[in-house]
């Protein structure tokens, strides 16, 4: 960049800042006087031309237009780009030895039904059978009895069922209660690979970037107890081959369990599956609630 074009640009930063300096709420302003000071960076260090402004503008507005109330392509975008896994380290990220948060995702929705511990997630047939439990905990190792466990996973398809039409709305997803020694209990299918939504403008980021849009295959749960933090989080299948190439960037070492195979010829399969069946511990530890004003 010129002498002339950088002076013009670290001007026109510090005009666009200062049009904040009287914002009444401090932590708006600050906000937007870091995102200007960042995004005239940005496009300064790029020296972005006209032409490539205009297509990141049209892209932006491709993202806001694919959105509809089953479709969030705004948190798909910022998942793709690893910023859903910054907010989630900057706010999570302390290390009390609680189960590690990651991110959401797009496809959770709420008001799943409640079943009881032991219940089938699906009666879908195809998929290998699995039972999944775990036990909630206290950072002391103390049973959480009465935690609410919040799960949803995918079909053997690869479909959450918000997203294919062919599924019961409550396909592979429900509410349980732990038991009085924390535990909890379900049978299912066993989850697999998928990609993530592709066929919108963040697919189009990914294709034109050789990036694939594929995630190891996971459970997903929320896990909420009165006096403790909820988690949102996931259980990762261990034999992914995707583990380490997470299109959302969200796997985090401590959160991948083994999926163990059963061999219905040597041990009697549980109560409703059957075999081959897998096994898999979704053990979790919450940490409880700081006291009020201690946080
Ligand atoms: C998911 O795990 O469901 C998900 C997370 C981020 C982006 C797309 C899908
Ligand atoms: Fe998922």
């Amino acid at each position: 960049m010129s002498e002339q074009a950088s002076s013009a640009a670290r001007e026109i930063a510090e005009r666009v800042i200062r049009s904040f300096d009287g914002c009444p709420d401090g932590r708006l302003r600050e906000i937007m006087q870091i995102l200007v000071r960042h995004l005239h960076a940005f496009v300064a260090e790029a020296r972005l031309t006209e032409a490539e402004w205009m297509a990141g503008i049209q892209f932006l507005t491709r993202v806001g237009q694919t959105c509809t109330d089953t479709r969030q392509e705004c948190i798909l975008l910022s998942d793709a780009l690893g910023v859903s896994m910054l907010v989630d380290a900057l706010n999570h990220g302390r290390g009390t030895g609680a189960t590690e948060s990651t991110v959401l995702g797009p496809f959770y929705v709420s008001g799943s039904p409640w079943r009881e511990n032991g219940d089938a997630l699906t009666t879908d047939a195809e998929g290998e059978p699995l039972l999944a439990s775990g036990r909630v905990q206290s950072l002391d190792g103390e049973p959480v009895a009465g935690a609410v466990v919040d799960v949803w996973q995918n079909a053997a398809n690869m479909m959450y069922a918000v997203q294919d039409p062919s599924q019961p709305e409550d396909n592979l997803r429900g509410r349980f209660r732990t038991d009085g020694e924390g535990r909890f209990w379900f049978r299912s299918i066993r989850p697999v690979d998928y990609p993530i939504p592709s066929d919108g403008p963040v697919g189009d980021m990914l294709a034109a970037t050789g990036r694939h849009p594929w995630r190891p295959a996971h459970i997903h749960l929320i896990v909420s107890a009165p006096g403790y933090e909820p988690v949102t989080t996931h259980i990762f299948d261990a034999a992914s081959p995707h583990l380490a190439s997470d299109a959302v960037f969200a796997v985090k070492d401590s959160l991948v369990r083994q999926f163990r195979r059963h061999d219905p010829r040597q041990q009697e399969p549980p109560p409703g599956l059957r075999g081959p069946w897998y096994t898999v511990d979704c053990a979790i530890v919450l940490e409880a609630k700081a006291a009020e004003g201690m946080a």
